[in-house]
């Protein structure tokens, strides 16, 4: 199990590259099933997780690999519909491979995704989708197995929860079937509307991406596309936390405003700033910061449940007491262990955490137990006074590039063992 040494108590400065999106490259690299010919996929973050979207497309029959810093896909190589159960267990998010198989195959086989890190991970809503738009579905012994030999149909689909992975999986499976799908109460992440730009430069028909409602004309044939991922916007805001936390100035190059409208005024109601001018983000902290008051997870466009723990790291240290309620996952506060063990004040009651400011955190042995748990300890860590050290980087290294490396050029003392 690898670990971070971090020694705590310096200044970042200077600027960063923000990575891709991780959260659009999975769907994307999924959605390579149904075009014909080579994708060409830019700005793709090598992570573990993109790693295991690759060699899933490898086990498929598809050519998927690296070649100077962008991710090659072909599939028309494919022959197999099945993604054996080693592969989903790594990695809970090849769900989305469900809908592209189905519609390129009208066959697909996957052992159901393990519950994950942040409680159960039900996929009811993707199953009831398919089911509408013509597929048999059989789920036995925690093996999910799909037909729809004569194709699937477009159906409107109304989802009780605006689910990414739900609305991804609709969105794959409906740019080959027969007919128009609505979908109503769609996820509107930016992360849809990179799928759905990249579908539609494959050649889809796909309108509303970002809206509550999206529809998909489908029957097109889809052709290899060249396509730049959008910036990994939690990403940011974990720079951005390790930027307040530690009372810093830094820049960061390649953030989209808009990605993060819900995330920059919890910043500025503590005080830090945020300057933007075209694609960079200029990002000052005080010494002191104010509370963040109230923080609530929501779907696109409110507060991401992504950017909870990291910013929750900046918590510990505010002036006074800042409340986290957590609205989309049932169990996302395993890092206030970690953080407590730092010297953090953090009460959990069910969803919500409330975190009272202390004057300063100390270096400990902590554990990850989830991603984004995982950023948060090694952000609270980089203000912690000596050293840190922080067990179960796996778990960072799914959706943070380099990520030793990036904050070690921001000034930071990190070293991963
Ligand atoms: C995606 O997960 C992201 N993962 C998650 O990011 C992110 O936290 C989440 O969306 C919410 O934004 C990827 O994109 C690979 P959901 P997903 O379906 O699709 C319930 C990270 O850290 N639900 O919107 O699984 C579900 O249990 C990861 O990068 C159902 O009940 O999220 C959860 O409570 C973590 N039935 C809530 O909805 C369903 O059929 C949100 O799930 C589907 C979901």
């Amino acid at each position: 199990m690898s670990r971070f040494v971090v020694t705590g108590g310096r200044k970042l400065f200077g600027e960063a590259e923000v990575q891709g999106a991780k959260n659009s490259a999975l769907p994307i690299l999924a959605a390579t099933i149904l075009t014909r010919g080579e994708n060409l996929l830019f700005n793709c973050p090598m992570l573990s997780d993109v790693d295991a979207s690759m060699r899933i497309l490898r086990y498929l029959g598809c050519d998927a690999y690296e070649q100077s810093g962008a991710v090659i896909v072909n599939s028309d190589g494919l022959r197999e519909n099945d993604i054996p159960d080693s592969l989903m267990r790594e990695m809970r998010s090849s769900i989305v491979f469900l809908g592209a198989l189905l519609a390129r195959t009208g066959y697909a086989k996957l052992s159901f995704p393990g519950g994950c890190e942040l409680g159960p991970r039900p996929i009811d809503l993707h199953l009831k989708a398919l089911r509408k738009m013509g597929a048999k579905i059989s789920e036995r012994y925690g093996v999910i197995e799909c037909r729809a030999e004569n194709g699937l149909k477009g159906a409107k689909i109304d989802l009780s929860f605006p689910s990414v992975g739900a609305t991804e999986n609709i969105i794959l499976a409906a740019v080959r079937a027969e007919g128009p799908t609505t979908i109503i109460n769609a996820a509107r992440e930016p992360e849809i509307t990179d799928l759905c730009d990249f579908l539609n430069e494959a050649g889809a028909e796909i309108y509303g991406a970002g809206e509550g409602v999206i529809v998909i004309n489908g029957g097109k044939e889809l052709y290899g596309a060249s396509h730049n991922i959008i910036p990994d916007r939690i990403v940011a805001a974990t720079l951005m936390s390790s930027a307040a936390v530690t009372g810093s100035e830094i820049t960061l190059r390649g953030v989209v405003q808009n990605h993060l409208s819900a995330v920059i005024p919890v910043f500025e109601e503590t005080g830090c700033k945020a300057v933007f001018n075209d694609g960079d983000l200029l990002f000052s902290a005080p010494e002191r910061l104010k509370s963040m008051r109230l923080v609530r997870t929501m779907p696109y466009p409110g507060f991401p449940t992504d950017a909870q723990a990291v910013l929750m790291a900046a918590a510990t240290l505010c002036d006074g007491t800042s409340v986290f309620a957590e609205n989309i996952f049932e169990n996302r506060f395993k890092h206030v262990e970690g953080l407590t063990r730092l010297g953090a004040d953090i009460n959990v009651q069910g969803r919500v955490a409330v975190v009272n400011g202390v004057k300063s955190l100390y270096g400990a042995k902590i554990e990850a137990r989830d991603l984004r748990g995982a950023a948060a300890l090694v952000t609270a860590a980089l203000a912690a006074e000596d050293k840190t050290e922080i067990y179960g980087i796996e778990y960072l290294e799914r959706g943070y590039e380099s990520y030793e490396v990036l904050l070690s050029s921001l000034g930071a003392d990190v070293r991963k063992i």
